[in-house]
């Protein structure tokens, strides 16, 4: 398979978040005075780098196996002036944990430990009370339909609605301080920034490259599948919890 572009090249985050969304939730969080957190599978931190240049006594550690996106992330931190105050760290987060963090953020990363119960569960063991999580979750915003299955090569029960993910939280530990859904906006936009690299790959080359023809199929299948499968059902949900 050719190179693309790399994902931060088209996305702000590896998400479906707005930059509206990751203000309206660094404000959220409040003052978080000198507090230590933690971004597990931060991917290039941006989301982690925000809250920092909100808390300017704060200090985090990003947890990623993506070195290229980890590399991205020390590179935007230092240009910014965030590296005295931000690790990025290459390792298995579910292997390796800091220490009593006061916030943890896991957008879009509890696969780390095999979903959302077993996430929370883990972070709970690691937080005390009164610490703070963020959590971004993938949900079915829908009942899914065949083609949605399909589509994500995914069964029903893989994810919970946004009503199961919240229910499933008071039992693990945590109180929820606000809930909230990725618009469709937010979904058009990660969507599309994602399918750019493939764009942005076929413009830089001719129809006779010996790929060209394969990276054609991967980008129209990837926008089908979204378009007439996915799109409006496969859901993301932004939980702010508090430990209990
Ligand atoms: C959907 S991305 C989310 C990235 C980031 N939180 C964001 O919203 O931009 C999931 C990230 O989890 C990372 N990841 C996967 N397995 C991991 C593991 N065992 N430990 C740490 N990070 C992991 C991936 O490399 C990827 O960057």
């Amino acid at each position: 398979m050719p190179d693309f572009p790399p994902l931060h090249a088209d996305l702000s985050f590896n998400s479906p978040l707005s930059d509206a969304r990751a203000s309206q939730l660094i404000a959220e969080l409040g003052n978080l005075g000198s507090a230590q957190i933690v971004d597990v599978g931060c991917g290039w931190a941006e989301l982690l780098l925000r809250v920092l240049e909100a808390n300017p006594n704060a200090g985090g550690i990003g947890i990623d196996t993506n070195s290229e996106a980890l590399a991205h992330g020390r590179s935007n931190a230092s240009a910014r002036g965030l590296d005295t105050r931000v690790r990025l760290i290459n390792t298995d987060a579910a292997e390796s944990f800091p220490a009593v963090p006061n916030l943890v953020m896991c957008i879009g990363s509890s696969h780390v430990w095999g979903g959302h119960a077993a996430a929370l569960e883990a972070i709970r063991g690691h937080v005390s009370s009164g610490s703070q999580v963020l959590l971004g979750e993938s949900t079915w915003s829908r009942t899914p339909t065949p083609r949605a299955l399909t589509a994500l090569g995914a069964t029903a029960g893989d994810m919970p609605s946004l009503p199961e993910l919240v229910a499933a939280v008071g039992p693990l530990g945590f109180r929820p301080l606000s809930v909230a859904e990725a618009t469709q906006s937010e979904w058009d936009d990660f969507e599309s920034g994602y399918s750019r690299g493939y764009e942005r790959w076929l413009i830089a080359h001719k129809p006779s490259d010996a790929d060209y023809d394969k990276v054609l199929l991967l980008a129209d299948e990837h926008r089908k599948a979204y378009l007439d499968g996915y799109r409006g059902i496969f859901g993301f949900a932004y939980l702010h919890l508090v430990a209990v």
